[in-house]
């Protein structure tokens, strides 16, 4: 599967990383799913608060949700499932929240939620076609920069090459 970075975005604060998510998150559609990977720290679940934020999900939400859970789910206009392998340590834990069904449940006809899955590279996952592949790198910068991240953007070629035409645009 050819996996390309299309383009990538800067980011100073934890607001502008926010902010990020927002705009990715308003192009979102039933069915889409994301692999979302970064360093420790990097700003991982910042960009999903956002992409939440984004697809309309009420701000209140994701404040109760417990930082420690393997699976968050958010309701809205469309349901957010987001997995966070962080703590996972075997394979069987990932088949126990079912998460496979989750990223195949695209391909059946239930296609009212987006699934975002972050540390993905903890496990060997089989994402559908189509899906989004998004990474955070921290770059280190001269005096205040420290916060400094990069922000890639990629999808695999069952998506049109135009599909982030909108985060370049705005
Ligand atoms: N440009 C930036 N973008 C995002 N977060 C930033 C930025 N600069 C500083 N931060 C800070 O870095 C931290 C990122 O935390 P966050 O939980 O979003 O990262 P994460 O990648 O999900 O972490 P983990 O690897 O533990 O899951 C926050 O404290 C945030 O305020
Ligand atoms: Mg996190």
């Amino acid at each position: 599967m050819k996996r390309a970075t299309l383009f990538s975005l800067e980011s100073a604060t934890t607001e502008a990383t926010e902010s990020i998510g927002r705009r990715f998150g308003r192009h979102l559609r039933a069915g889409d799913r994301v692999a979302l990977t970064g360093e420790l720290g990097s700003g991982k679940t910042t960009l999903v608060r956002g992409v939440a934020h984004g697809m309309g999900i009420d701000p209140q939400e994701w404040v109760s949700s417990p930082t420690y859970a393997l699976l968050h789910e958010y309701r809205g206009p469309l349901t957010l499932y987001h997995f966070d392998l962080y703590r996972i340590r075997h394979e069987a834990e990932v088949l126990d929240l079912g998460l496979p069904e989750y990223l195949r449940r695209q391909e059946d006809k239930t296609r009212d939620h987006v699934v975002v899955v972050e540390w993905a590279d903890r496990m060997a996952l089989k994402f559908p076609p189509g899906s989004f592949y998004v990474t955070i790198e921290c770059m280190v910068g001269n005096d205040s920069s420290e916060l400094q991240r990069r922000i890639c953007f990629g999808h695999d070629e069952a998506r049109g090459a135009d599909f982030f035409d909108f985060m370049e645009r705005q």
